[in-house]
């Protein structure tokens, strides 16, 4: 297909070619954020799964690195975290980088067996540079569940030892190390809790602190089963004892609402900020979306915090602050009636389609925000007072027709209490970013124009005041 460079996102991770998806073995070691993901060299659709490998510094420019790990005779290299052994309990040397991956053998899968995923290490002495697959792998082998994968690991300083969240089908298993080699299963979690609608893959289990009290958080990723059909990211808020996780309750929540994050994870070793990253695209159109010569590209990186609604405890997710520096020259609307239509664009000069725009509102009511072009392309983004949801309506936005999932109006509900509305929306090129109540509720939806989608217009047809608009176009770029 011919390249289309007018996709490519300027502040959004992409490899400069071939496919992608989820993001792996995500860790921060001297001054550097890792990001290994899901790669395919050999093409630009899902195959034998490599960890590709890119870094940044500051949390928006990435610099893509040398493929880390090549599929090998045990399979491909599906998803996994990475750790630093700072006391080096394996072993491998001080502060070793320590991936913790799941191998997944095809032959075994095709000859029918069950027990073709199982964990495997490898490990780093250079930051990352060069790997070493261990000669004991595998370290968890599987004893018969046929979806066995995606490890995620970190240091229990409580229980001082390393515990293992694993996607097992329609559960977690916990599991612990003293060195990350040998694994003792602790408990399972979920088989009747949350949403079920597909297997339960990408797990993730920290702690965040809210009001003196330690909680933790445990994402699990669902495809399919996602609130707007396809993938998505749950979360379960509990505790966690070094052997189980008890949630607070049963109550299904979402990470993001939108139909385009899926396998978010957290970053490891950054002390005590929670920074989330997902694959930006979904299992129901991935290999389809028409980019070129490169698919798919990660959310921003975003910092978690826990906040209370009422009775309930729920994660908040905001753009990391490194973001802002992308932004550093607003143009700011004081109070205005939005009426009928506002006619954004005249008052906003040289809008792009790569820019930060953040609105409040004097009141609830219904809104929406056009963004559109002179083909009659339109992407429409807004509240909705009646429903109390908030919404992405792609269907007239561009290119759709790759996939007969693509197309749709999208919603989430609005769980903030308080009567007014604040949003944060971060364009780049195909991608909008949804951060409304100061991250409670979260939507992530890609859309492909056939021209760039440059006219801003505001629409509230019972009237609306907004109190502050803000629009900065981005100023720095990636590539
Ligand atoms: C999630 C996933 C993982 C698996 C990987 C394979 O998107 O299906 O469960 O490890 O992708 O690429």
């Amino acid at each position: 297909p011919p390249a289309t460079p007018q996709y490519r996102p300027a502040y959004h991770f992409t490899p400069a070619a071939h496919w992608m998806n989820d993001p792996n073995g995500m860790v921060y070691y001297q001054g550097t954020y890792h990001l290994f993901f899901q790669y395919f060299p050999g093409g630009m659709t899902w195959g034998p799964m490599h960890w590709g490998h890119a870094t940044t510094t500051d949390l928006v420019s990435w610099q893509e690195q040398p493929i880390a790990l090549y599929s090998d005779s045990l399979g491909y290299i599906f998803s996994g975290s990475a750790v630093i052994d700072a006391h080096n309990t394996a072993g491998f040397g001080p502060n070793a980088m320590v991936a913790i991956f799941t191998h997944h053998n095809p032959k075994a899968e095709k000859a029918g067996l069950t027990t073709f995923e199982n964990q495997s290490l490898a490990y780093s002495l250079d930051a990352g540079k060069t790997w070493t697959k261990y000669a004991g792998n595998p370290v968890l082998k599987n004893s018969g569940i046929k979806d066995f994968r995606d490890p995620k690991v970190s240091w229990n300083a409580a229980a001082k030892k390393w515990v293992m969240t694993l996607a097992t089908l329609d559960h977690i298993t916990f599991y612990s190390s003293p060195n990350l080699k040998d694994w003792t299963k602790e408990s399972e979690f979920g088989q009747k809790l949350g949403a079920h609608g597909g297997v339960w893959e990408c797990p993730d289990l920290f702690p965040l602190m809210l009001g003196g009290q330690t909680y933790y958080v445990l994402i699990v990723n669902v495809n399919p089963g996602g609130p707007n059909g396809g993938s998505a990211t749950q979360y379960f808020v509990g505790n966690f004892d070094g052997h189980a996780f008890t949630p607070l309750n049963e109550q299904t929540k979402w990470a993001d609402f939108g139909p385009d994050e899926y396998a978010g994870v957290t970053w490891d070793n950054t002390s005590t900020r929670r920074l989330f990253l997902g694959w930006m695209s979904n299992w129901e159109y991935a290999n389809q979306a028409p980019t070129s010569p490169w698919r798919s590209a990660t959310t921003v990186p975003r910092e978690l915090a826990l906040q209370r609604i009422g009775a309930e405890i729920y994660l908040a997710s905001q753009p990391a602050k490194e973001v802002s520096k992308l932004f550093p020259k607003p143009t700011t609307l004081g109070a205005f009636n939005v009426g009928n239509t506002y006619d954004l664009s005249a008052k906003l000069k040289n809008t792009g389609d790569k820019y930060e725009l953040k609105l409040t509102t004097r009141q609830l009511a219904s809104f929406s925000l056009v963004v559109s072009n002179s083909k009659g392309e339109e992407l429409m983004i807004g509240y909705d007072k009646a429903a109390n949801n908030y919404f992405i309506d792609r269907r007239k936005a561009g290119l759709t027709n790759f996939s007969p999932m693509f197309a749709g109006r999208h919603t989430a509900p609005r769980l903030a209490t308080v009567p007014a509305a604040d949003m944060r929306l971060l364009f780049d090129a195909t991608s909008v970013e949804v951060f409304a109540d100061h991250g409670l509720t979260v939507m992530t939806e890609l859309f492909f124009p056939t021209a760039p989608l440059t006219k801003l217009t505001l629409k509230a047809t019972d009237g609306l005041t907004l109190q502050e608009l803000t629009y900065s176009k981005v100023t720095v770029a990636t590539k």
